[in-house]
């Protein structure tokens, strides 16, 4: 077992370049099932949950080749199999777009039940009641999904809730229906928009993503042939931007989509650290004194981001002043405050809430990543801390950032992979 030793009290300086987004990746790489022909995928993060989904493709027999460090050619026109393998779906979340992926392409599809970050009870309601709009069947037994349609026609499908995974689900699977399927109260997330445009540029009809009514008039086939790089991570430059302001540095984040950070950069600004657009696709971010307390709320977007909360957390533990912060999407997105007082903070989490009284400063502790961005929360903590924390759990990490270490290094914080050899 491996751990992250980060040594702290650095205050990071330099540029970081952000990588392609995983959450658009792990998306696209499923609705490459859609294309009856080759397309190219550039800008693809390195990390394990796109590992993996180039593993599944492969084995429902997609051919692919990595023609450089981020982009595969892919070749999914002799797709023989319409089962996933049930070990490695569960291993993520988003193995779910399969179902809609499969459904669209081969009309069957069986999945094992999704895995991925414990966030709290994480339902497919939306996902199944979106496929039996379509004309679908759909049954849950023994861990399985499986999803059935002769044919798929489009109609109008009413979200009862703002779901991401839902949103793009149903844009998969209607992508080849009969028809036009309208899509209303759908979420409005970035990478919903570029999961739109590859479909499009792959050949798809689909108008309206990044709002909330999505028109997908259906096609007969995705002839493909074509490029497509991935969407940069929102998220990842979201983390960044809260190391540059938790560690008092001064950081310049490039290849990011500033449009996309504007709930992050107007809680920077709140708390009195300071964000430049550097016009293009580059953020100045800095932060020279101790920051004032603020209030979140997390939303779907353009809302404040609950992958960004616990980053936000590890801030508002040394602002000055009680900070609260309502989690509305995730019931146990603050796991990550427990190890947090461990180094000193003074959280408390009720329900919904949590409320940090700042302390002014922390201290080193061996704590546990509880999800991904708990992960990455954990090591902003660990770079901004008194002494050396030790961080256990990284396959949490491995799936969603790409050379976070090497990444962090560069910008001046002392962090090290090490060989737990204590167990
Ligand atoms: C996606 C992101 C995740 C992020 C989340 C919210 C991916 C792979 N993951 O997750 O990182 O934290 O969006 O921005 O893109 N819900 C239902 N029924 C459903 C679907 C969802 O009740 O059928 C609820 C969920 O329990 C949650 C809320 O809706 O409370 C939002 O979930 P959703 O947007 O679907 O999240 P994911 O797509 O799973």
């Amino acid at each position: 077992m491996e751990k992250l030793v980060v040594t702290g009290k650095t205050h990071l300086k330099g540029e970081v370049i952000i990588s392609g987004a995983k959450n658009a990746a792990v998306a696209i790489l499923p609705a490459t099932l859609l294309v009856d022909g080759i397309c190219v995928v550039e800008n693809l993060p390195n990390i394990s949950d796109v590992k993996i989904y180039c593993k599944i493709l492969e084995e429902l027999g997609a051919k692919i080749e990595w023609i450089g460090p981020n982009a595969i050619k892919i070749d999914t026109r002799f797709i023989s199999c319409t089962s996933a393998p049930l070990d490695m779906t569960s291993k993520f979340r988003a193995s779910y777009y399969l179902i809609g992926s499969l459904l669209s392409r081969c009309h069957h599809a069986q999945v094992g039940m999704p895995g991925g970050c414990k966030l709290g009870a994480r339902p497919i309601d939306q996902h199944i009641k979106g496929f039996e709009r379509l004309g679908a069947t759909v049954e849950i037994s023994s861990g399985k999904i499986t999803a059935h349609a002769d044919t798929l026609v489009g109609t109008s499908i009413y979200m009862d809730i703002v779901s991401v995974g839902a949103t793009i689900n149903i844009m998969l699977a209607s992508v080849l229906a009969k028809g036009t399927t309208i899509i209303e109260n759908a979420a409005k997330e970035p990478h919903i928009v570029d999961v739109a445009n590859f479909l499009n540029t792959m050949g798809a009809d689909i108008r309206g993503a990044g709002t909330d009514v999505i028109k997908i008039n259906g096609v007969d086939r995705l002839p493909g042939n074509a490029n497509y790089s991935v969407v940069p991570d929102q998220i990842e430059a979201g983390t960044f931007m809260l190391a540059a302001v938790a560690s008092r540095g001064d950081l310049i984040i490039k290849n990011c989509i500033t449009k996309h950070l504007e709930p992050v950069t107007a809680k920077i600004v709140e708390m009195g650290a300071f964000v430049e657009d550097l016009g293009g696709d580059s953020l100045h971010v800095w932060c020279n004194k101790r920051p004032t307390k603020v209030n979140i709320k997390t939303l779907p977007y353009p809302g404040f981001p609950t992958d960004l909360q616990p980053q936000m957390g590890v801030i508002l533990s040394t602002a000055e002043g009680t900070s609260i912060i309502n989690e509305s999407i995730w019931e146990s997105r603050f796991q990550y405050t427990e190890e947090l007082n461990k180094m000193g903070a003074h959280i408390t989490a009720q329900g919904k809430s949590a409320f940090f009284e700042g302390v002014e400063s922390l201290s080193s502790s061996p704590v546990y990543a509880t999800d991904l961005r708990a992960g990455a929360a954990l090591i902003i903590a660990g770079i901004i801390a008194e002494g050396s924390t030790e961080i256990y759990n990284l396959e949490h990490i491995d799936r969603g950032y790409e050379n976070i270490e090497e990444k962090f290094r560069k910008l001046g914080a002392k962090i090290e992979r090490v060989e737990d050899t204590s167990c």
